[in-house]
């Protein structure tokens, strides 16, 4: 918006919620529009509405755990949808599709860092989805002539991630657990590694992928390339705060990914993103209450 876009967002408020674009409300170039994007009649309307250059497609079931735990919803939210926005794009002739794939396509892979030109076996169903959306949406750029760029991204976070559910991410339910003085949980030794990003450096990504002009259609890791233990990670929350208590340990997840940790050189030679919000820096910002609620992340 800030570069003369109009942005229409679509959300079918599932996990998201209206009050994080409250800011927004009023603005001539924004509006929200409560709609499920797996619903393919509904989808269609609006495009064919807005006739949007680019979209940006994001919505999905974000979990890993809940994507074994119903591997059918996690199925229409993350492959349906998908199928669904790529035909809404190819019959209103949209020009460009941004997707919000994930580091989940690589699986368990050992040669580390991961590049995109590693193996993608995918071992829970979120990746296996995440995969089959990747592959849908690069046939329907090569057969239709729209550019395509899949985004891996790795473990996003930002303060208005919601932590009410298991299934979020475990940053959010880290900070909420540590700020009620409750012991977060470890599944695992916590010796598994994830590389996180801010939320901030993710939007700036997408933005840089829907703008850049003549860009190529391809796939781009989304990443810091630091790997982070979960021990570390608790132990930069817990040095924020006041008093908080050491972590719990219990068994670790099924379908969780050992270690993971991305290459960040491809995405900075083709899309010339760099992250730069180092996760200390992103956890201070976070863990302090009046800054995090309007800090730039
Ligand atoms: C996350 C994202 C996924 C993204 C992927 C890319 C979420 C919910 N999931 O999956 O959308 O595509 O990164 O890499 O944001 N953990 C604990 N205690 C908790 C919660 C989690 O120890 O209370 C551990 C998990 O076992 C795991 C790690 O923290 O080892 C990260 O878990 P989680 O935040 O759920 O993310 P991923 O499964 O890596």
């Amino acid at each position: 918006m800030q570069q003369g876009h109009v942005v229409v967002a679509v959300d079918n408020l599932r996990t998201g919620r209206r009050e994080n674009l409250q800011r927004l409300e009023g603005h001539r170039a924004f509006r929200l529009v409560d709609l499920d994007v797996a619903d393919p009649m509904a989808c269609d309307r609006l495009v064919a509405q807005v006739h949007p250059d680019t979209i940006i497609h994001l919505a999905a079931l974000v979990s890993v755990p809940e994507s074994i735990r119903d591997p059918s919803l996690n199925f229409r939210l993350n492959v349906i949808a998908t199928h669904v926005v790529a035909e809404a794009a190819r019959r209103n002739k949209t020009e460009r599709i941004v997707f919000a794939s994930s580091a989940a396509v690589y699986g368990d892979c050992q040669r580390l860092p991961l590049t995109e030109r590693e193996e993608t076996r995918p071992i829970n169903p979120y990746g296996g989805a995440k995969l089959a959306s990747e592959a849908l949406l690069m046939s329907y750029g090569a057969t239709f002539g729209i550019t395509v760029r899949c985004l891996r991204y790795f473990n996003v976070y930002g303060p208005r991630q919601d932590p009410s559910s298991p299934y979020s991410g475990v940053i959010s339910i880290f900070r909420k657990n540590m700020q009620a003085r409750i012991a977060p949980t470890i599944f695992g030794d916590g010796e598994q590694t994830r590389d996180f990003i801010a939320v901030h450096d993710v939007a700036r990504a997408n933005v840089i992928a829907a703008t850049r002009p003549n860009l190529p259609s391809g796939i781009s890791n989304i990443c810091s390339g630091t790997a982070t233990s979960l021990n570390r990670l608790a132990e930069i929350l817990r040095g924020l705060t006041r008093d908080a208590p050491p972590p719990a340990y219990a068994a670790a997840r099924l379908g969780d990914i050992r270690h993971s940790v991305g290459a960040p050189e491809l995405a900075a030679t083709e899309l010339g993103f760099t992250a730069t919000v180092p996760l200390e820096q992103g956890c201070a910002e976070l863990m302090a209450p009046q800054i995090g609620q309007t800090s730039r992340l």
